[in-house]
């Protein structure tokens, strides 16, 4: 039996596109491909698959599950983790090749203290908190760190970095204090005697923002996805979305002009029109806000939502157009002659493009185009 339900289209041949346009924007330097939460909604083995292959490319996720994912697909790149590490996880992560984030002086004396008795550890980059205040090593204790580094030979970091808070923002002057705190910490690391393989702070926004941050690596995610990071950043890099978001029509009916349709009867037809039913909802990530409003995407032309969206399913108000059972909408992408930006959806609606996209999984069907 065929599926029936919402399917996302991952257009790897865009996905590739995006990935050569951001090199040539960041000179060719190592790009560290943000996979997690399962590739920003596009599925991460999908992802990493299609681009493993490309020169300079490595991956970051979330969790270990996710890495030990990644490595049971038979991807070798090496692979960035961004939580704090279990100290149950470490021989697995030696074993599996996988990259650790030291974010405490705690995390750091764990991986000695593992050191001492198995002379050897994982590879690992330290993360400080320049100013975004989640995981990091405080400033204030960057020569703790330091001085704890190079007293222990075996146990040297191949690469240092840090987030910035706001780099996709119109106001630029908290990201430069993050980007002077992170200067100022790497020169001390130099001083130490400490050699960094890989420095890296930018993510998307700072990608489009702020050159100064380039380092020796890029951490990209939703610019990769061919979405924008907000709606501040003036978009320098020519991408295209990967993933088309569509969803099946699956009962058209003629209704007359006065008809109430769906939950609470907040949409009221203005005249007689075809009323179709999509078999998508809420539960498969189209946000139910959208519904005041949102349209969709049909040969070409756009046509209303019609009341709200409900769990499984809505319905679409395709007035005289009389659309084709079992052919599918486009919610959001670009696919055949429609086109929807997902950043119009997190605009309208007031989310973010990383909220919608990281949104489809569960009953959704992924189609590698
Ligand atoms: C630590 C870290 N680096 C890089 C990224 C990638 O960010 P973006 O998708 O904006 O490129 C993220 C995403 O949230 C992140 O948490």
């Amino acid at each position: 039996m065929t599926y029936r339900g919402p399917k996302a289209y991952i257009h790897t041949d865009r996905l590739k596109q995006n990935l050569r346009n951001i090199q040539r924007h960041a000179c060719d330097r190592n790009l560290i491909c943000a996979v997690k939460a399962d590739g920003y909604g596009h599925g991460a083995s999908i992802i990493a698959n299609s681009i493993k292959n490309e020169p300079g490319v490595s991956f970051a996720v979330f969790t270990f599950e996710e890495a030990l994912e990644l490595r049971n697909e038979n991807i070798q790149n090496d692979i960035l983790i961004f939580s704090r590490f279990q100290k149950e996880r470490i021989q697995s992560s030696l074993d599996l090749n996988l990259t650790l984030n030291v974010s405490s002086i705690q995390d750091l004396k764990t991986l000695i203290s593992f050191y001492h008795r198995h002379q050897s550890v994982p590879k690992f980059h330290v993360k400080f908190d320049t100013g975004m205040t989640r995981l990091g090593i405080d400033i204030e204790d960057a020569a703790i760190i330091y001085e704890l580094i190079s007293k222990e030979d075996g146990v040297e970091p191949e690469g240092i970095y840090s987030h910035f808070s706001t780099a996709d923002e119109g106001d630029l002057s908290y990201a430069e204090l993050q980007l002077n705190q992170f200067k100022s910490v790497i020169q001390l690391g130099q001083k130490s005697g400490i050699k960094f393989k890989e420095i890296h702070f930018t993510n998307s926004g700072a990608l489009l923002n702020i050159p100064d941050a380039f380092y020796t690596s890029i951490r990209v995610g939703m610019l990769l996805y061919g979405a924008a990071p907000s709606d501040e950043v003036s978009m320098d890099i020519d991408v295209e979305p990967v993933m088309s978001f569509c969803g099946p029509i699956v009962n058209i009916r003629r209704v007359k002009a006065g008809t109430p349709v769906s939950y609470g009867g907040v949409y009221i037809t203005e005249k007689d029109t075809y009323i179709a039913v999509i078999q998508t909802g809420f539960a498969d990530g189209l946000p139910r806000q959208w519904f005041e409003n949102g349209i969709v995407g049909y040969k070409g032309q756009t046509f209303k939502i019609a009341g709200r969206i409900c769990m499984d399913q809505f319905m679409v108000d395709f007035g005289d157009i009389l659309p084709v059972e079992g052919e599918e909408v486009l919610l959001f992408g670009k696919k055949d002659a429609n086109e929807l930006p997902v950043e119009t959806i997190a605009n309208e609606i007031g989310t973010t493009t990383y909220v919608l996209l990281t949104a489809i999984h569960g009953r959704t069907e992924r189609i590698i185009i």
